[in-house]
């Protein structure tokens, strides 16, 4: 704590992000006293706006985002009046009308949730407006990047005015409770850990499903897919935190150190890898909760021809000691069945069977419940009560939700919390970004050489069958 002002500074003030999560987020860290002092928040936007008609906007578009029970007219009034607008226009303007507005000697924190291709300008307006000192802190928004080339660009127009310690880069995984108490179950425990490798892990599979489509969001989408828009960061980085050593601290070069070498370790496909171990699928209309919803290529702003994946499902190494032949599989996919995000840990089976009544059957998996409830479940064998020796799987349950409960704040929250203080742990250090898209880049030209159309599966239901048959043919199955 420097006991400097904070100036929050939003880049792209008026869009979805500051309405949905960002303002919210920052009216939850204001509500329970997690922002310092004599903090303003700026935002910015192109709208002819004075303060009175950013406020009434807040108040229409973001307000409806803060979860009932945290909502109190007060605090949502004083909330407020932390609110400034300032109206630029970053690709004709300069900065001097935000330089009047921020106070001078102020710690500022710039958030960038405006399109990347704006991020050079911003970053070179605001050293020219004489805005960046060594307090100032730089918060960037994805997509990084849709390549590495353009990754290594955005880096290093940031980097021109920024340290590296300066520089936030969210992944909101990072943010997530249950990915963070991840941590501490591997690394908090001893039990785990002598069992946390091959050959006592046969198999490690991490699927965020979603059930929601594409939404509104298909101007963006529609040039990114699935693999740029989750795998490349969330999926990853939830691999990263399965996968890496233990680090010497939580330091967050310690900590990014060891994502890092995971990040290095994966292997790389080749095009007949990427033809037998990748599955890409796009949704059709369908039925979700109940209702008929379209597919994918009838949505807004979608091309009737487009080949973007909405699904994908694939499998991996980490090309490590600890990991040797222990494949790693991924899938995520919008308008699948439901919401649910997990990491399934599956362990060895016993040597041989021994109980002849149960052959068979998977014996232990861990598994990490991110969403839609958080919780993390040990499978045991048990024997069922009766004569003879039947086996049946029960879940050893840690019961999260009454062990701790508290309220859980939202990974934005945590994570805005976390740049306001400095730290820096989980952020996406430069080189864990650009070694993503190193991983990344092939896959996603491979399918372009290979030119196959995704395969269809209907919205609301568990993606292509191909993906399941990625399983099978290595004698695993997604757990559901
Ligand atoms: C975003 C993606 O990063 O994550 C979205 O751009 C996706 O497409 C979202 O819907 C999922 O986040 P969460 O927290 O709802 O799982």
């Amino acid at each position: 704590d420097t006991g400097l002002p904070l100036d929050m500074i939003i880049f792209g003030g008026m869009g979805d992000l500051a309405m949905r999560k960002l303002l919210p987020a920052l009216y939850m860290a204001h509500l329970h006293g997690n922002l310092p002092p004599g903090t303003r928040i700026i935002s910015t936007g192109r709208q002819e706006f004075g303060r009175d008609a950013y406020l009434a906007f807040v108040e229409e578009h973001s307000r409806s985002f803060i979860s009932g029970g945290n909502f109190t007219e007060e605090a949502w009034r004083s909330f407020l009046q932390l609110l400034e607008f300032v109206r630029v226009d970053v690709q004709q303007d300069g900065l001097a009308a935000l330089a009047r507005v921020s106070r001078p000697g102020a710690e500022r924190v710039f958030y960038l949730a405006t399109a990347p291709s704006l991020f050079t300008t911003i970053c070179g307006k605001l050293a020219e407006a004489g805005l960046v000192d060594a307090n100032a802190r730089v918060v960037l928004e994805k997509p990084l990047g849709r390549d590495l080339a353009s990754a290594v660009e955005i880096n290093e127009a940031v980097g021109k005015h920024f340290a590296e310690s300066q520089i936030y880069r969210i992944d909101h995984y990072l943010g997530k409770e249950t990915v963070q108490n991840l941590m501490v179950l591997r690394f908090g425990n001893s039990i785990l850990e002598p069992l946390w490798r091959a050959p006592n892990i046969s198999s490690v599979q991490i699927t965020v499903a979603e059930d929601v489509g594409v939404g509104s969001r298909a101007g963006f989408y529609d040039s990114a897919g699935a693999m740029r828009d989750m795998v490349q960061n969330h999926l990853l980085q939830l691999l990263c935190i399965v996968a890496m050593e233990p680090p010497a601290s939580l330091a967050p070069d310690a900590v990014r150190d060891e994502k890092l070498k995971v990040l290095r370790s994966l292997r790389r496909f080749s095009l007949a890898g990427i033809a037998r171990d990748t599955v890409r699928g796009q949704y059709v209309r369908g039925v979700s909760g109940n209702q008929e919803v379209a597919g994918y290529l009838e949505e807004r702003n979608v091309p009737a021809d487009s080949s973007t994946e909405t699904f994908v499902a694939l499998r991996t190494y980490v090309d490590t000691w600890r990991w040797s032949k222990v494949p790693f599989y991924l899938r995520t996919g919008k308008r699948m069945q439901r919401r649910s995000s997990k990491i399934v840990v599956e362990f060895a089976n016993p040597p041989f069977p021994l109980f002849p009544e149960s052959p068979g059957g998977v014996a232990n998996r861990l598994v990490i419940e991110l969403q839609p409830e958080e919780a993390i479940k040990l499978q045991v064998m048990a024997k069922q009560p009766g004569s003879g020796m039947r086996m049946q799987q029960v879940a050893l349950n840690l019961d999260l939700q009454s062990a701790f409960p508290q309220r859980r704040a939202e990974a934005y929250e945590r994570l805005l919390i976390d740049v306001v203080r400095g730290r820096l742990t989980h952020f996406m250090r430069r080189d864990e970004l650009e070694a993503a898209w190193e991983w990344v880049e092939p896959i996603i030209n491979g399918w372009s050489t290979l030119a196959e159309k995704p395969y269809p599966y209907a919205a609301g239901t568990s993606g292509p069958s191909e993906s399941f048959a990625l399983l099978a043919r290595d004698g695993f199955s997604w757990a559901e």
